[in-house]
């Protein structure tokens, strides 16, 4: 078929995307075909209108109007794992409670291409050097069929915990391979349900869709937001519904602290009849690459780092806090209802935001240009741009050391959020649950190592939000608990109580390792 005949041909100059096809007669026959199919399946007048709408609204001007339009989050909405302690056991059981009824389900944003990681496959595959060397993903099955356990242990009844797990077309096939070659954990299979988002053609900035060669487009996936035009138009909705889903724990696969279908934050939106929710914790530094759950005029809303100033992150309470601190750590809530209003009605209403990026392009000569300063832009929905339709929105503040270690950067010298300060978080929040429940380590000298203090050694923080580890005194004690053994720290008194450990220590479901002792 000669495109420039075709029906496609005409779509194309309609939509002043004509360039598209410059190429075609130095293209294969395959190639040709190749692109004819991409082209015929984009719906170029909707993405004209993507671009339009996204780029009237971005730029420096945005930010300044930004932050006169933010309130922080008012405390009658806010739970907190330290101020309402007394709580927490209700929240916990009314959790676990739902669980055991097989109300609740775990949806895991993992269709993001890991560039900053810089690895190939999907980020969930990664091992971040763990005595086990679990992966993320294995850790987070365990952690969903240990709490299945312990719902049907405590209400003598047998239930169901489904993963719906979201990919993008480059990450779909080599996450199914990996789930199946691994036996889905111990998971049933058919309680794992992958579907794929959308993507988007990244564009210039007279928007011109880019051509990442002569026959290809440039794509990327169309942002962790793309979730809601993906549930409809792959049926998972109605999946939920056939289960009886009534509510939904939404979270990113780079969290390897991230307590999956959490009953305490669960338990906690449900009491408080919310629709939406959302985990934070405190941002301490206001560089911290956080987005902060605030309203924006009147509204509930995550604004990323990058859309307010400066001098508004800095700014302080009387407390000397920071008067935006309520750090998105991506993990929320929402409530069946909720969610099929959002894919029914509200997702057109999203908008688009806007990356700056350098994206590589083919010339006019034909020949590969990799720039080194932006040249274009990518669109990308984000998942938490739904609150502000929430009729009854909270917000639940954990503790960072226990719950959030997010996996973004390979190791460097001054990288922040590594695989090594991912394992590092691990190990010291496994080493605390050791010493609560009774236990204690010893050195190479015999000498017990001294509890962790709340703000010191492997837990300590420096001011930009990470743990200090760079110089090494911060190292923590080796120690893994298998999530098959314990969720959050329970059921170890029996394990560990009035024992003395050397590290590495390992607990799994054959019992308690000591890996140096025995010459492993
Ligand atoms: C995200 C949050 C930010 C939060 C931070 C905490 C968003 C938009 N931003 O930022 O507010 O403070 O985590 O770590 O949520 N993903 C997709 N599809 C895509 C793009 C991403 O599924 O098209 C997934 C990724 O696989 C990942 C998650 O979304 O699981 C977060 O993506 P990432 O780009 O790492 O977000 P951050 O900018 O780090």
């Amino acid at each position: 078929m000669d495109p420039n005949a075709s029906e496609l041909a005409k779509r194309l100059a309609e939509a002043g995307q004509s360039h598209l096809l410059q190429f075609w007669k130095e293209l294969d026959p395959e190639e040709q075909s190749v692109l004819t199919l991409d082209l015929q399946g984009m719906d170029f007048q909707e993405i004209n209108g993507f671009f339009e709408k996204a780029t009237e609204t971005s730029g420096s001007s945005k930010r300044e109007k930004m932050d006169a339009r933010l309130e922080p989050v008012p405390r009658e909405v806010l739970g907190s794992v330290t101020r309402d302690r007394e709580s927490l056991k209700d929240w916990e059981e009314a959790g676990l409670r739902c669980i055991s009824q097989s109300k609740v389900a775990v949806l895991l944003l993992a269709g993001g291409q890991g560039t900053r990681l810089g690895v190939s496959y999907p980020k969930g595959m990664y091992d971040v050097g763990l005595p086990s060397h679990k992966t993320l993903f294995q850790i987070q099955a365990e952690r969903i069929f240990k709490l299945q356990q312990l719902a049907e242990q405590k209400h003598k009844i047998k239930c169901c915990l489904p993963w719906y797990i979201m990919t993008s077309g480059r990450t779909m096939q080599s996450t199914k391979d990996y789930f199946s070659r691994h036996s889905y954990f111990g998971l049933d299979k058919n309680n794992i349900i992958f579907f794929q988002q959308g993507m988007l053609p990244a564009m210039d900035y007279s928007g011109k869709i880019i051509l990442e060669n002569k026959g290809k487009l440039s794509m990327a996936p169309d942002g962790n937001g793309g979730l809601y035009r993906a549930l409809r138009n792959q049926g998972i909705m109605d999946d939920m519904e056939r289960r009886g889903v009534e509510f939904i724990h939404v979270y990113c696969v780079d969290n390897i602290l991230v307590k999956v279908a959490d009953p305490s934050f669960v338990g906690f939106c449900v009491k408080k009849g919310a629709d939406c929710g959302a985990k934070v914790v405190e941002k301490t530094n206001p560089t911290e690459a956080v987005g902060v759950v605030c309203k924006v005029d009147g509204r509930y809303q995550v604004v990323e780092y990058s859309e307010i100033t400066l001098a508004t992150a800095e700014k302080r309470s009387a407390d000397g806090r920071l008067m935006f601190n309520a750090g998105n750590v991506a993990n929320h809530f929402f409530s069946f209802s909720f969610l099929r209003d959002i894919v029914q009605k509200y997702e057109p209403e999203l908008q688009h935001h806007v990356a700056q990026k350098k994206i590589p392009y083919v010339g006019t000569e034909g020949q590969l240009i990799k720039p080194d300063k932006p040249n274009g832009i990518k669109m990308e929905k984000f998942v938490f741009d739904i609150f502000q339709f929430a009729k009854t929105f909270v917000v639940y503040e954990v503790l960072r050391e226990d719950e959030f270690s997010p996996l973004k950067n390979a190791d460097s010298q001054d990288a922040k959020d590594t695989p090594t300060t991912a394992r590092h978080a691990l190990m010291s929040l496994h080493h605390r649950w050791v010493l609560n429940a009774g236990g204690h380590f010893i050195d190479e000298n015999g000498r017990q190592v001294p509890a962790i203090p709340r703000d010191g050694a492997a837990g300590r923080f420096t001011d930009d939000g990470n743990r200090n580890l760079k110089d090494g005194t911060d190292l923590p004690i080796k120690c893994e608990i298998s999530p098959l053994v314990s969720y959050g720290g329970e059921g170890l008194e029996e394990l560990v109580k009035g024992r003395e450990f050397h590290a590495t220590l390992m607990i799994d479901g054959n019992g308690v390792h000591e890996l140096v002792k025995n010459g492993v």
